[in-house]
């Protein structure tokens, strides 16, 4: 089933939810707030997804599906919806950092690419800059031009 995906401006359930989730929430503020896209159940924010753009290259974060609602391709929904939504603003590159979910980024496409290679913008990001441990995978996956 495919769900409506919206842009979520509640900051609290969006860290409720990343928290819950195992995920990185204190770079989240009304001063610094990433875009964020979600899938909502009975007004719950129950999947939720961050887009950081700049120009042609973009930073994927903060994907979570809360606990009761894994396994029914919310996840791949709005990774998907995140693709073409940079995409149609210009990005052509992604990236990702991650512990935990690798194999399932891999599976939608993103390669992992050393930290060398990956462009100033997404460095000074906090996620890259000091949220993500240094080990933490990074991933990219190409989303235009073929
Ligand atoms: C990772 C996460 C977002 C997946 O959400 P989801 O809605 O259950 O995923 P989907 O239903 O779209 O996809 C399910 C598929 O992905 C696989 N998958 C789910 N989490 C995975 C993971 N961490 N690593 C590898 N594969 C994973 C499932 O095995 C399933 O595979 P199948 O299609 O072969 O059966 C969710 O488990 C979650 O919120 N985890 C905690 C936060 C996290 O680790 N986020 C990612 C890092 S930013």
């Amino acid at each position: 089933m495919v769900e409506i995906i919206k842009p979520i401006a509640k900051l609290d359930q969006i860290r409720s939810l990343l928290d819950e989730s195992g995920l990185q929430v204190s770079d989240i503020s009304h001063v610094h707030c990433p875009l964020f896209f979600g899938i909502q159940s009975d007004s719950c924010l129950i999947a939720v997804i961050g887009l950081e753009l700049f120009g042609p290259v973009g930073l994927i974060r903060s994907l979570a599906v809360s606990k009761a609602h894994r396994g029914n391709r919310l996840a791949h929904q709005l990774v998907s919806f995140a693709e073409h939504y940079a995409a149609e603003r210009g990005v052509d590159t992604l990236f990702l950092l991650t512990t935990t979910a690798s194999v399932f980024f891999q599976q939608l496409g993103y390669e992992q690419v050393a930290r060398s290679d990956v462009p100033q913008a997404i460095r000074t990001t906090s996620q890259f800059s000091s949220l993500c441990p240094a080990s933490s995978d990074v991933l990219s996956k190409r989303i235009a031009g073929g």
